[in-house]
């Protein structure tokens, strides 16, 4: 079935999840929408956040996706629930594959996790992996200042070092041995939040187990692709320019179909 997957996120930070699509799904087209105009959603009210998420949702209706991705922690926590029940396509978040991920990886079962303020008030993380374990230790940090980083290209510049080590400071006195980057953005930072992390700390995204995910579902379903030259298409609703940057740095693809779209 060769329809697209939607994947839509606040800003550049589903590329995060879109990039392992590519990679373990080859055959598959995605068509993204970044809300980059709207960026942040973490510290915007729920209500907010969902109205958002569905003027994405609707966007991308039209052109009869077959499966949706919200490759947003924020967005996940406020509306997967509400979105999975009223569409009738299989919709995935990205809050459970990270959570599974983390569970996999620590030993100590003390986890951390970084996310939007939204994120980390809504609690998410804390059920998923509770409901799984009860008996992990979770040690939530709000990390405001990342996702500003990110979408301004500034995620490998000497302020970025500077902004991570002074949020996970509190860390440093904590035995945790898995890091979760409970933000689609946050993989950007990825290598400075390791680096300060050190050798111990597991740093997990949830990209690679959301593709996953993907993949079984459309296994299962029988809906995967067989095109060989699926052709991605790019929606934002802010700079084409600064999309274009990051997500050819990201994707290491020069030759992107970006579109400026509204939404509200
Ligand atoms: N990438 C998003 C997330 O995973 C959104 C961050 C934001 O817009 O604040 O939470």
């Amino acid at each position: 079935m060769n329809r697209p997957i939607g994947v839509i996120d606040s800003g550049v930070g589903g590329l995060t999840v879109a990039k392992e699509m590519m990679r373990q799904l080859p055959k598959e087209t995605i068509y993204y929408v970044g809300d980059t105009a709207r960026c942040p959603y973490g510290p915007r009210l729920p209500g907010e956040v969902r109205k958002f998420t569905w003027e994405m949702t609707r966007f991308l209706e039209r052109y009869d996706m077959k499966m949706l991705v919200i490759a947003c922690n924020t967005a996940t926590a406020v509306v997967l629930d509400e979105i999975k029940r009223e569409m009738p396509i299989p919709v995935v978040g990205v809050i459970q594959p990270g959570a599974r991920a983390a569970i996999k990886q620590t030993k100590n079962r003390h986890i951390a996790v970084l996310g939007t303020i939204g994120t980390v008030k809504s609690g998410a993380y804390e059920k998923a992996i509770k409901a799984t374990d009860s008996s992990i230790d979770i040690y939530p940090i709000a990390c405001p200042d990342f996702v500003p980083l990110v979408e301004s290209g500034e995620y490998r510049s000497p302020r970025a070092k500077q902004i991570v080590s002074r949020t996970l400071e509190p860390l440093k006195k904590t035995p945790v041995d898995t890091v979760i980057l409970g933000c689609t953005h946050y993989p950007l930072l990825e290598p400075i939040i390791a680096d300060y992390m050190g050798a111990d700390a597991s740093v997990i995204s949830s990209g690679d187990e959301t593709a996953r995910g993907v993949s079984a579902i459309l296994e299962f379903n029988e809906m995967l692709s067989e095109n060989e030259r699926p052709e991605h298409r790019f929606f934002t609703t802010g700079s084409t320019n600064s999309f274009y940057s990051i997500a050819s740095d990201w994707l290491g693809d020069l030759d992107l179909n970006i579109k400026k779209i509204q939404l509200a």
